[in-house]
């Protein structure tokens, strides 16, 4: 089998695509349905890597989980029903994994031991370690990498009110959940708004003053046992929106897509690039918006893209980068430094792969300035294992002349199994 995936050149990408299931609510939905009162299900958990590895954990935790018509029945443990694992829990490629586990185990009487892929173990830890720890948990990491151990205990864990030093999701789920195994109200402040699917899953207490919005959860109050309906996911559609965006004729429908505003960063500044990208049938599932997207080309303009918008965006810059190596003038993206954290340097990688395919890129430590508006040209692309870029890249060789091969592609199979089956397919 190849290791790499060649892509040629399109000239447009017409059809309608299915995108997989969210993984930010995929992962969400079978942790809280684990620590549940009851039993849940699952509609149309994902075959993706990463969030089969937080059902492989929570399995592992001795939770019971069948398949039913393509639906997860999860019988809920209850708060303090999880069982110590026979061995290592790995998280794979899965910093959302790992991140949010890292919350429920704190609170358990019994020691874990949390692994991950080479990529997911040179990932910072520190960030979650450090609050667990404020919390009165017990940790030890490999100079704040994993492996992860985190030490049982009896006690309830110490509620805090914890300021994000950085714009997270994980951290800020992480911290909310170690909440539910402390003896008292645990707060999270933050002052960027990161994805919010923690807190509308558990019904969390949320407000918002000035610049901040702080969310409370109660210790000892386990998630509630439900029906999770997972949207699909807005991060696979982007390379979609992208890609039908920059090739002349394209047009693409993508039905329901989750549409939470702290995800869709991407479409509005697509949008003020020139995009042609609609909505319709908007509605709600399990308490997300979603809606159907129908995606046209069109002439793309660059932008300048920093600030609040960034944490709404985050895992979509590799593929705005593109797009912004084929719009018309620069293409500015700022505020960006935790891309660097990522699967892989993301700045970096992106900086060096559109450089090899000869667009002008300029390297920040918080972002890049691309000046578009020039063809690219086929490169070798080295993924990093990081599944972001190696779509992003197949994206920019469709756009390319020549042949761009994307090393490692079976990487994509961490979000999105068949992405290049669904390029191939809209050809
Ligand atoms: C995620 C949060 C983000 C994002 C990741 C998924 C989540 O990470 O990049 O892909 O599901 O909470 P950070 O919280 O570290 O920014």
């Amino acid at each position: 089998m190849s290791i790499f995936r060649v892509i040629e050149g399109a000239d447009s990408l017409v059809g309608n695509v299915d995108v997989p299931a969210d993984k930010s609510i995929a992962h969400r939905s079978i942790l809280f349905a684990a620590i549940s009162e009851g039993t849940s299900r699952v509609v149309g958990f994902p075959d993706a890597a990463d969030p089969q590895s937080s059902l492989a954990c929570v399995r592992a935790l001795g939770v019971t989980v069948e398949e039913d018509e393509g639906d997860l029945v999860v019988h809920g443990q209850g708060l303090q029903g999880l069982k110590k694992p026979a061995g290592d829990l790995d998280c794979g490629n899965s910093g959302t994994t790992m991140r949010l586990l890292s919350g429920i185990l704190a609170g358990q009487p019994f020691d874990t031991r949390l692994i991950g892929d080479a990529s997911l173990s040179v990932r910072p830890m520190r960030r979650i370690i450090d609050p667990l720890q404020k919390m009165g948990a017990q940790l030890s990491a490999v100079d704040g990498h994993a492996p992860l151990v985190i030490f049982g205990r009896e006690a309830p864990l110490k509620a805090i009110s914890y300021r994000l030093p950085v714009a997270s999701a994980q951290v800020k789920s992480c911290v909310l959940l170690a909440g539910l195994y402390a003896d008292g109200e645990t707060s999270v402040i933050e002052s960027e708004a990161s994805r919010d699917h923690t807190e509308r899953m558990l019904g969390l207490s949320r407000f918002e003053t000035g610049e901040d919005r702080i969310i409370s959860a109660t210790g000892g109050v386990a998630p509630p046992a439900r029906i999770w309906s997972i949207p699909g996911d807005f991060s696979a559609a982007a390379f979609l929106l992208v890609a039908a965006s920059l090739l002349e004729g394209s047009l693409i429908r993508l039905p329901r897509v989750g549409l939470n505003p702290t995800r869709t960063g991407l479409m509005d500044v697509l949008r003020a690039m020139g995009a042609d990208i609609r909505v319709e049938n908007e509605r709600e599932v399990s308490g997300e918006p979603i809606g159907d997207l129908v995606v046209k080309s069109a002439q793309l303009t660059g932008i300048r893209v920093d600030g609040d918008i960034i944490p709404n965006l985050i895992d979509e810059i590799p593929i705005l980068a593109v797009a912004g190596a084929l719009a018309e003038g620069v293409t500015e993206i700022r505020d960006a430094s935790e891309l660097r954290h990522k699967e892989s340097d993301r700045i970096a990688a992106v900086v060096t792969g559109l450089r090899a395919m000869g667009a002008k890129v300029e390297e920040f430590e918080d972002g890049l300035a691309i000046t578009g508006g020039s063809t690219l040209t086929g490169a070798d692309i080295a993924t990093h294992h990081d599944h972001r870029i190696a779509m992003a890249f197949a994206v920019a060789g469709l756009t390319a002349t020549g042949q761009t091969r994307i090393q490692d592609a079976g990487i994509a199979d961490v979000s999105f199994p068949g992405f290049f089956d669904v390029l191939d397919a809209l050809r």
